[in-house]
């Protein structure tokens, strides 16, 4: 695949403009406890362009600039600071290693950055983002604007990054889907192993254990916390406690998946704790089904984004008038807003090096965009029947399901990354009876 980053800088540049200058900053260590961190992670945008892996890094982007267009601010080498805390690059390897035009330590910051800004109309940075950095940012500007009588030139316009490297996050290379697919495969063998692990009596927190074993062995993290609800825990959309034992005669929800290289996988699965699934389990699961497939089959090219949500909420209200926990024609249900109490979340949402990942859903005008190729999205509808709902027949009580998977829009049929891991009600009885 090669290095990609280098064209990935050209291709902001181009969109930028030559009157342009960028600022993207890396991510900074997030303390957990006194002075130990939470696992470093690097900032999206800042990995998309760069591969530099350290932390409180800066990179300014000047096209066409003479003593070179990409230029890095570093945290500079320091013996004892590598003995305690582990390697820097230093600005040399800044060059030597990572392909940076020119790279000073972190506090030239505020000297040089004079120096990029000058003579650039728009500054293209996320004002209000990054903390303590829009001090510096703001003071360079002014100090610009002071001394612009004398013939520099401060960029009259800041724009933030969703109008160019946003789009460009959204519509992926031929070498980030492979990595996609590579995350969603590993991720989709964990949740085999998670439903081969399953059974009564067994504990949420055993289940995300085989889950993140399985991740952690191939090189890859959790790219969200697991969600690991038994019973009525799947009722909760965001429920992380995964402290709960599992019980025959419930189902259980796991939306878990792994990242890789910075990529991650998003997926969900709903399957009974015993192996088998009740009449009404069943039932509802197959409305679900039903669901999630016809939402994949939406993401064609010119196809509009608001579609599978459309396909997937027909799908979702027929079958809730079908099995008699909404009254009324399907249209009324979708349209007084009757399905929200059992469906309350959209069918999906882009992917990519973040689990939300960047990129608009909707045009200039409010309607949504259409697809096309390079995109991917989750398609995740569920239901989910909140304990003691009024008026519902008991036995759905406490019933949540959802289904997801991660689909890449191609030039013809949709590519489910996540097919590794059954979802038809029958295979995941068939694999649940071999354990
Ligand atoms: N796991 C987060 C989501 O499904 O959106
Ligand atoms: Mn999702
Ligand atoms: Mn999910």
């Amino acid at each position: 695949m090669g290095m990609p980053f280098a064209e990935r800088r050209a291709a902001l540049m181009q969109a930028m403009g030559p009157q342009g200058v960028a600022i993207i900053p890396a991510a900074h260590e997030q303390v957990r406890s006194r002075d130990t961190h939470f696992p470093f992670r690097q900032d999206s945008d800042f990995h998309y362009l760069t591969g530099f892996p350290e932390p409180e890094a800066i990179a300014v982007l000047c096209p066409g600039r003479t003593e070179g267009e990409y230029v890095l601010f570093v945290r500079p080498r320091n013996a004892e600071r590598e003995v305690w805390d582990g390697r820097r690059a230093g600005p040399e390897g800044a060059i030597v290693r990572y392909g940076a035009d020119q790279a000073h330590a972190l506090d030239a910051f505020e000297t040089e950055l004079p120096k990029l800004l000058a003579g650039r109309q728009t500054l293209h940075y996320t004002l209000a983002e990054h903390g303590a950095l829009d001090g510096p940012v703001t003071r360079t500007l002014r100090q610009l604007r002071e001394i612009a009588r004398r013939g520099a030139q401060a960029p009259a316009a800041i724009e933030a990054l969703e109008a160019t490297l946003h789009e460009q996050r959204l519509i992926k290379s031929t070498g980030e889907v492979a990595l996609m697919a590579e995350a969603a495969r590993i991720s989709a063998e964990a949740h085999v192993r998670a439903m081969q692990a399953t059974r009564p009596g067994r504990n949420e927190w055993e289940i995300a254990a085989e889950i993140e074993r399985h991740l952690l062995a191939h090189r890859m993290v959790p790219g969200y916390t697991s969600i690991v609800g038994g019973g009525d825990n799947a009722c909760i959309l965001h429920y992380t406690e995964n402290n709960q034992p599992l019980r025959d005669g419930d189902l259980l929800l796991i939306d878990a998946g792994g990242e890789l290289d910075g990529y991650t996988a998003d997926i969900t699965r709903t399957f009974p704790v015993n192996g088998r699934y009740s009449g009404p389990q069943r039932a509802l699961y197959d409305v679900v089904l039903a669901a999630n497939i016809a939402a994949i089959d939406c993401l064609r090219p010119g196809r509009s984004v608001g579609s599978p949500h459309e396909a997937a909420s027909r799908i979702l209200a027929e079958g809730l008038v079908d099995l008699g926990l909404c009254d009324g024609s399907v249209d009324a249900v979708i349209e007084s807003g009757a399905l929200r109490r059992f469906y309350m979340h959209g069918t999906g949402h882009w992917l990519g090096l973040d689990v939300h990942d960047v990129g608009r859903y909707r045009q200039a005008d409010g309607e949504y965009r259409n697809f096309a190729p390079g995109m991917v999205m989750t398609v995740e509808p569920g239901l989910y029947i909140a304990p003691g709902s009024d008026g519902v027949d008991p036995r759905f009580h406490g019933i949540g399901i959802r289904i997801e998977d991660d689909v890449v829009v191609t030039d013809g049929a949709p590519r489910v990354l996540t097919g590794g891991v059954p979802k038809d009600a029958a295979a995941i009885e068939a694999l649940m009876a071999q354990r």
